[in-house]
């Protein structure tokens, strides 16, 4: 009912010419096949007209790695929305946790930006999760719920429909931590409840939410086997071809 979704989020860690032409190039044939999952790459802004021109007959999507809510104007250093529709972009990674923690990101500043992307058509998908404190102190469903009531308040069904959701446990990322799968589907079944009682149960059924963290070729199989996980996004295993096919193939191998 729900297509999976990979993403791949290079972070600042991979996008020359050279390297987003490397791995790219690597990446198109093996995913060729694949037809069951939807696949996004999303390299620093400097690659993307280059990725874009890349991928263009494969069936791989590129997205970039954040954007700014007005279309023009005097914002130093801030990339419009057009831009990105303009050369190709399909999606936009918005509100992670990297954003929101080094660059202070608040959830009505992604808010803004989620309204603008689905305004100018691109598919946002917008991360949301909890330190490792909060979860220890037992508060992780009371943030996420704060962050969904804010980062996706007043947004339409169309809108949330078009949304993916990404379930990123600050604790698990880039640290080799992944949450279990139980870990990760309880909150997954509690996005997904919160859908249900902002929207309607149906809207909640077709939500896609993606789990992130520390995904790896050896841990895909079992985190999208469970019934809520529709996909991840990946940062570290998605910059290399080989370990990102990996975890592009447990996603095909997972129907849902
Ligand atoms: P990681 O990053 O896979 O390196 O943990 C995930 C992310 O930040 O989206």
């Amino acid at each position: 009912m729900r297509r999976l979704i990979i993403g791949g989020n290079w972070k600042m860690n991979r996008g020359t010419p050279a390297e987003t032409k490397e791995m790219l190039k690597k990446l198109i044939p093996s995913v060729k096949k694949i037809t069951t999952v939807d696949i996004v790459i999303a390299p620093p802004f400097t690659a993307l007209l280059y990725a874009v021109d890349i991928v263009k007959k494969s069936n791989i999507k590129i997205g970039a790695q954040n954007m700014y809510f007005e279309e023009k104007g005097a914002f130093t250093g801030e990339i419009s929305p057009n831009f990105l529709k303009d050369i190709g972009v399909n999606y936009i990674i918005l509100g992670h946790s990297e954003r929101r923690n080094i660059f202070k990101e608040s959830d009505e500043l992604v808010n803004q930006k989620l309204k603008k992307a689905l305004s100018m058509n691109l598919n946002p998908i917008v991360c949301i999760g909890e330190h490792l404190e909060e979860r220890k102190a037992g508060k992780t469903k009371q943030i996420i719920q704060n962050q969904i009531d804010k980062t996706f308040n007043d947004l339409t069904k169309e809108g949330i429909l078009k949304t993916v959701i990404a379930y990123e446990p600050i604790w698990a990322i880039g640290t080799g931590k992944t949450a279990t799968p139980e870990q990760a589907e309880e909150i997954h079944i509690f996005i997904r409840e919160m859908v249900a009682s902002k929207y309607d149960k149906e809207t909640a059924d077709l939500v896609r939410i993606q789990y992130g963290g520390s995904i790896k070729p050896t841990n895909a199989n079992e985190l999208f086997e469970k019934e809520n996980i529709d996909g991840g996004l990946v940062g570290g295993a998605s910059l290399q071809a080989d370990s990102l096919f990996e975890i592009i193939k447990a996603a095909d191998e997972t129907t849902k």
